[in-house]
């Protein structure tokens, strides 16, 4: 199975760390997974225009190519705005209404206000449900001061094994759908 992490930031670090540690715990569960951190901040994802696919560059093409190809695919945001950052909304609407189709779409967020912990429950989780794809239970929201300073990895034991939680989830729930399919 290949598991494809997108890290929807322009900015710091933070995010692609977290997305970086659900892949790592994935692979620590299973060996057998393939995982590849798409950073956006590594491609210049065009604006989408709302036009097919092959009008816009190589990067926003390899973008969407890899996230359809995955198996299945963890999104992480940082909070702007009380939302997601724009870059994810518009990474996400390149995609047609049924893209996650039988795919598991978990969800990591990074912020500096915990007040904001259930933006992703609001925002994010209705968009992948749209396009299909199945939303773990477990989401992990890793406040700011859970990051080493100097760093960035995270410090926080609670949010590692939350980390853990939500990969074994993802993993468990993508067998049963390709269990589903052969069936
Ligand atoms: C433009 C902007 C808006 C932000 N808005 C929020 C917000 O509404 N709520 C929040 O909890 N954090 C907010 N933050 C803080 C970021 O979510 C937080 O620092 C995050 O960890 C940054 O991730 P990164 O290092 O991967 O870029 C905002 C940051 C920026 C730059």
């Amino acid at each position: 199975m290949k598991l494809v992490g997108v890290s929807a930031t322009l900015a710091g670090n933070k995010t692609s760390q977290a997305v970086h540690d659900v892949l790592a715990a994935a692979t620590l569960i299973d060996s057998s997974i393939h995982t590849e951190l798409i950073d956006l901040r590594e491609y210049e994802v065009e604006f989408c225009r709302g036009e097919p696919l092959t009008y816009y560059n190589d990067d926003t093409w390899n973008v969407v190519k890899k996230i359809l190809d995955a198996d299945f695919v963890v999104f992480g945001t940082p909070i702007y705005q009380a939302s997601i950052s724009g870059v994810l909304k518009n990474l996400l609407d390149f995609f047609p209404e049924y893209a996650f189709k039988n795919k598991v779409t978990g969800i990591i967020v990074t912020g500096a206000s915990e007040k904001h912990f259930l933006v992703p429950e609001n925002h994010l989780k209705p968009v992948l449900s749209y396009l299909r794809g199945l939303v773990p239970s477990t989401n992990v929201f890793v406040h700011n001061d859970f990051f080493d300073v100097e760093s960035d990895e995270i410090i926080n034991d609670k949010i590692a094994k939350r980390i853990h939680h939500l990969a074994e989830e993802m993993i468990f729930l993508q067998r049963s759908i390709i269990e589903r399919m052969r069936d």
